[in-house]
């Protein structure tokens, strides 16, 4: 995984690679069996060369620490590596060029769980394992199996952290899927 990080940090296979400040490849653990894929970098992750690490991060933080896990324990990664200008949502070009190195991340780290961060990383994950994408309001909480050939992924959708930010009121549905999670790694690990 160390390698794979090394070559996202130097990857230019398309045009954000000339605007970024730093590529964010991922962090945390690699034995970690929890994957948390976000959207894309946003400014301070750009700056840093770290995944959430602004405000969004700060909510990701308190509903891990919620269920009494830390970052570290964890791995946290983003669909595109390099933040879009102006903190734009990524193209479909963007996403196709860059989602074979988040492919590769899920097959060195063979997660148990996979939860996508809001809708973008959702519809991703879901389509890669065969299922059909919906609204995130509809399905966030929910959860699909995948069959791999490293054995049995389950995949919970949630709202993306930074929605607790603009509506205040979808914190606590962020607080309740944070609660089923805890339930799944109590189950599955
Ligand atoms: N939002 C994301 O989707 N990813 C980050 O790393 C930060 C904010």
């Amino acid at each position: 995984m160390k390698k794979l990080e090394e070559r996202v940090k130097t990857c230019r296979k398309c045009p954000l690679g000339e605007l970024r400040t730093n590529a964010v490849p991922g962090s945390g653990s690699y034995e970690s069996k929890i994957m948390f894929i976000g959207e894309g970098p946003g400014y301070w992750e750009d700056q840093k060369g770290l995944p959430f690490v602004g405000r969004a991060g700060k909510v990701l933080d308190e509903l891990l620490e919620s269920i009494g896990l830390t970052r570290d324990e964890v791995y946290i990664t983003n669909i595109i590596k390099c933040r879009p200008p102006n903190n734009r949502d990524p193209t479909e070009e963007e996403i196709k060029t860059c989602s074979p190195y988040l492919d590769m991340q899920i097959d060195l780290l063979r997660p148990k769980i996979i939860v996508p961060l809001g809708r973008h990383s959702m519809s991703y994950i879901l389509k890669k394992f065969g299922f059909e994408p919906e609204p995130i309001s509809k399905i966030h909480g929910k959860t699909f199996e995948a069959r791999t050939l490293f054995g049995k992924i389950v995949i919970m959708p949630i709202y993306h952290p930074a929605v607790a930010l603009y509506r205040p009121q979808l914190r606590e549905e962020l607080e309740r899927d944070f609660k089923k999670l805890r339930t799944l790694l109590d189950d599955l690990l």
